[in-house]
């Protein structure tokens, strides 16, 4: 079976003290065998960055938003070369960014190319093919709004319809996001085309992460 891949966005829930004590709860020499990449707030990465280091843990950092513009005059913003000396992934495009924060598809299409410049690999989310054309992502993840932190869970045929139009744009891999948590694996699990998962709420806790990534 392929290697599944699981995203976890932590979001805005966790202190640096917080996430590092989440990472302390997981055994040293941790190796999934899925590919496991987590996304704190910037504040946490140094501190979860240092932990995964020291105890030797297979986990792979990831952002969850990137400046658009590179280094310079931009109060308030992260550069995408400050990430890259503890990232490899960033996430770009969530539903949340595009929501609250107005991110339109000429932001995200500059904030894929900062990613670029700066070697990052990026986890595009999307909410159908459209917002596919003209980007591209390292991987996908198809969100629908009405999942996100809702409970709902998409219907795999659903889903499994949207990745085939997603594969009209882009041959990346493909994962599905939106109230994804345990009990709803075995059947999630059976789309087709599916790479893996992004976690929202049921990444923030260590059992639940360290199940769900037995299980995949
Ligand atoms: P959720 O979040 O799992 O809490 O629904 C998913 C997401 O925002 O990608």
């Amino acid at each position: 079976m392929d290697q599944k891949t699981l995203v976890l966005n932590w979001k805005s829930n966790k202190t640096p003290l917080e996430a590092k004590s989440f990472l302390e709860k997981i055994p040293d020499n941790f190796d999934p065998s899925c590919k496991m990449i987590l996304c704190p707030d910037f504040l946490s990465i140094p501190v979860c960055s240092e932990v995964i280091k020291n105890k030797k843990i297979n986990i792979s950092l990831g952002a969850q938003d990137i400046s658009r513009f590179g280094k310079g005059a931009y109060t308030g913003e992260v550069s995408g070369s400050a990430l890259s000396e503890f990232v490899e992934y960033v996430i770009i495009g969530h539903a949340e960014r595009r929501l609250l924060f107005n991110e339109t598809e000429e932001i995200i299409k500059e904030k894929v190319l900062q990613a670029k410049k700066n070697n990052l690999k990026v986890i595009l989310c999307v909410e159908n093919a459209h917002q596919l054309d003209g980007v591209g992502g390292d991987i996908v993840a198809y969100e629908p709004v009405s999942s996100i932190g809702t409970g709902k869970v998409e219907e795999a045929s659903k889903i499994e319809s949207v990745f085939q139009e997603l594969k009209n744009y882009t041959s990346s891999s493909l994962l599905y996001g939106g109230s994804v948590n345990y009990n709803e694996l075995s059947d999630l699990k059976e789309v087709k085309n599916l790479s893996g998962f992004l976690l929202g709420s049921a990444s923030l806790d260590v059992e639940n992460v360290l199940n769900i990534a037995k299980s995949l």
